[in-house]
């Protein structure tokens, strides 16, 4: 059985920066499952599929030629479409907004499922998103999820866009953090919510290198 720790959580709360250091530390591979889902919000949006059209997502979501290239700084991942660099673009509250909205529609969750359990190779993984812990990995031995206040995770969001190269205000990313927050916690299907057996961090007084040692305790007992 190939390890995996789940690590999911509210938007902004530094899932992606712990998965990373994590994943270096243990010498494990790495999914971002958000950045999936917000590939797949870039490439129907390019393609010009609305959500109403569910058999044109469900097929463009099935031919998606994704690719993920780590940098070895702690970075996010770099993210290919169709062979084109679209990291940028990705990490916009624009291309989450729209993914969060597909990410509704559970016939396209399925596909994007089995894309997500391809990562799971030894010696082991850390993924991360919303439903890592209850839906994809449902059998993971280590599971994480992280809290924050709404404001410290909007302020981690602005930080994160602006290291990005977007731009944003704190007011409107903190109502783009709670607005997505809702849709994600309330959808039908695989909602954000913490795993039975998951460690809840709250991290809003904590450093990442205190988050990160207690993520690393429940591994190294
Ligand atoms: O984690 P990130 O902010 O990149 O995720 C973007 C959006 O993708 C989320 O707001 C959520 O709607 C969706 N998502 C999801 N399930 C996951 C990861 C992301 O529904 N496992």
């Amino acid at each position: 059985m190939i390890p995996v720790l789940t690590l999911d959580g509210p938007s902004g709360v530094g899932k992606g920066t712990v998965a990373s250091i994590v994943a270096q530390k243990l010498n494990w591979h790495q999914l971002d499952s958000g950045a999936i889902y917000r590939a797949f919000a870039l490439a129907a949006m390019d393609c010009g599929i609305g959500i109403d059209n569910l058999d044109g997502l469900l097929e463009l979501a099935s031919k998606l030629d994704l690719e993920f290239k780590s940098n070895s700084d702690h970075a996010p991942l770099s993210v290919y479409l169709d062979k084109v660099d679209v990291t940028t673009e990705l990490r916009t509250e624009k291309t989450a907004t729209v993914a969060s909205k597909y990410a509704q529609l559970a016939p396209l969750r399925k596909v994007l499922l089995v894309k997500q359990r391809q990562f799971q190779k030894p010696p082991g993984l850390v993924a991360d998103g919303r439903d890592m812990g209850t839906v994809v990995f449902p059998d993971a031995p280590f599971k994480v999820f992280l809290t924050a206040d709404p404001e410290e995770r909007a302020r981690r969001r602005l930080k994160q866009l602006q290291v990005g190269g977007n731009a944003g205000n704190i007011s409107h990313t903190l109502d783009g953090v709670r607005k997505r927050d809702e849709r994600d916690k309330n959808r039908a299907h695989s909602p954000l919510k913490p795993a039975k057996d998951a460690l809840i961090i709250d991290t809003t007084n904590l450093t990442i290198d205190e988050v990160i040692s207690k993520v690393m305790a429940i591994i190294e007992v």
